[in-house]
Protein backbone atom coordinates (compact mmCIF):
# COMPACT_ATOMS: atom_id res chain seq x y z
CA UNK A 1 0.00 0.00 0.00
CA UNK A 2 0.93 3.97 -0.72
CA UNK A 3 1.02 6.11 2.01
CA UNK A 4 -1.48 8.48 2.38
CA UNK A 5 -0.54 12.36 0.87
CA UNK A 6 -1.85 15.48 2.33
CA UNK A 7 -2.71 17.25 -1.17
CA UNK A 8 -4.84 20.15 -0.33
CA UNK A 9 -7.11 21.43 2.25
CA UNK A 10 -10.76 21.23 2.22
CA UNK A 11 -11.12 25.18 1.65
CA UNK A 12 -9.24 25.25 -1.26
CA UNK A 13 -11.96 23.09 -3.18
CA UNK A 14 -13.99 26.19 -5.16
CA UNK A 15 -17.19 26.73 -3.36
CA UNK A 16 -18.18 28.13 -7.18
CA UNK A 17 -17.29 24.87 -9.11
CA UNK A 18 -16.91 22.26 -5.78
CA UNK A 19 -13.57 20.73 -7.66
CA UNK A 20 -9.97 21.76 -6.89
CA UNK A 21 -7.19 20.23 -9.72
CA UNK A 22 -3.77 19.51 -7.57
CA UNK A 23 -0.74 17.78 -9.03
CA UNK A 24 0.30 14.60 -6.72
CA UNK A 25 3.70 13.24 -7.66
CA UNK A 26 3.09 15.21 -11.36
CA UNK A 27 -0.38 13.67 -11.87
CA UNK A 28 -3.28 15.66 -12.11
CA UNK A 29 -5.69 15.23 -9.85
CA UNK A 30 -9.30 16.41 -9.34
CA UNK A 31 -10.77 17.02 -5.86
CA UNK A 32 -14.85 17.37 -5.31
CA UNK A 33 -16.89 18.34 -2.75
CA UNK A 34 -19.79 16.20 -3.40
CA UNK A 35 -22.28 18.05 -1.16
CA UNK A 36 -19.59 17.75 2.13
CA UNK A 37 -18.17 13.97 0.62
CA UNK A 38 -14.53 15.03 -0.46
CA UNK A 39 -13.85 12.69 -3.66
CA UNK A 40 -10.66 12.37 -6.28
CA UNK A 41 -10.39 11.45 -9.58
CA UNK A 42 -7.89 11.77 -12.27
CA UNK A 43 -8.17 15.21 -13.67
CA UNK A 44 -7.90 14.63 -17.27
CA UNK A 45 -10.45 13.78 -19.11
CA UNK A 46 -9.36 9.89 -20.74
CA UNK A 47 -11.30 11.60 -24.06
CA UNK A 48 -8.98 14.49 -24.57
CA UNK A 49 -7.05 17.54 -23.67
CA UNK A 50 -9.73 18.49 -20.79
CA UNK A 51 -9.27 19.38 -16.97
CA UNK A 52 -12.76 17.82 -15.37
CA UNK A 53 -11.80 20.75 -12.52
CA UNK A 54 -13.01 23.11 -15.23
CA UNK A 55 -15.95 20.73 -15.80
CA UNK A 56 -19.83 21.31 -14.22
CA UNK A 57 -20.24 18.95 -11.10
CA UNK A 58 -23.86 17.72 -10.29
CA UNK A 59 -25.22 14.96 -8.33
CA UNK A 60 -22.00 13.14 -7.73
CA UNK A 61 -20.91 13.39 -11.36
CA UNK A 62 -18.73 15.17 -13.52
CA UNK A 63 -19.27 16.49 -17.03
CA UNK A 64 -16.25 17.53 -18.89
CA UNK A 65 -15.93 20.78 -20.33
CA UNK A 66 -15.10 19.84 -23.97
CA UNK A 67 -17.16 17.62 -25.02
CA UNK A 68 -19.74 17.13 -22.50
CA UNK A 69 -19.22 13.39 -21.54
CA UNK A 70 -19.82 12.22 -18.07
CA UNK A 71 -18.35 10.65 -15.14
CA UNK A 72 -19.54 9.13 -12.00
CA UNK A 73 -17.16 10.80 -9.24
CA UNK A 74 -17.72 7.87 -6.95
CA UNK A 75 -16.68 4.82 -9.35
CA UNK A 76 -15.36 6.25 -12.43
CA UNK A 77 -17.57 4.97 -14.64
CA UNK A 78 -18.22 6.48 -18.26
CA UNK A 79 -22.19 7.62 -17.74
CA UNK A 80 -22.66 9.53 -21.09
CA UNK A 81 -20.69 9.55 -24.60
CA UNK A 82 -18.78 10.58 -26.34
CA UNK A 83 -16.61 8.78 -22.76
CA UNK A 84 -16.29 5.16 -22.97
CA UNK A 85 -12.82 4.92 -20.27
CA UNK A 86 -13.39 4.95 -16.90
CA UNK A 87 -11.04 7.60 -14.94
CA UNK A 88 -9.38 6.74 -12.16
CA UNK A 89 -10.83 7.01 -8.47
CA UNK A 90 -8.55 7.44 -5.57
CA UNK A 91 -9.53 6.78 -1.66
CA UNK A 92 -9.92 10.26 0.85
CA UNK A 93 -10.11 10.78 4.08
CA UNK A 94 -10.09 14.42 5.56
CA UNK A 95 -8.10 15.25 8.70
CA UNK A 96 -8.27 18.37 10.58
CA UNK A 97 -9.61 20.08 7.21
CA UNK A 98 -6.42 18.53 4.74
CA UNK A 99 -7.68 16.46 1.89
CA UNK A 100 -5.11 12.91 2.08
CA UNK A 101 -5.54 10.84 -0.59
CA UNK A 102 -3.82 7.33 -1.49
CA UNK A 103 -2.17 7.93 -4.76
CA UNK A 104 -2.44 4.14 -6.88
FE1 LIG B 1 -13.67 15.07 -22.27
FE2 LIG B 1 -13.92 14.95 -24.93
S1 LIG B 1 -12.24 15.65 -23.78
S2 LIG B 1 -15.38 14.42 -23.40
Amino acid sequence: HKEWKRVASVQDISADTGTLRVLVDGEAVCIYDVDGAICATQDKCPHGNASLAEGYLEDGKIECPLHQGVFDIRSGRPLCPPVTTPIQTYEVKVEDGAVLIRPQ
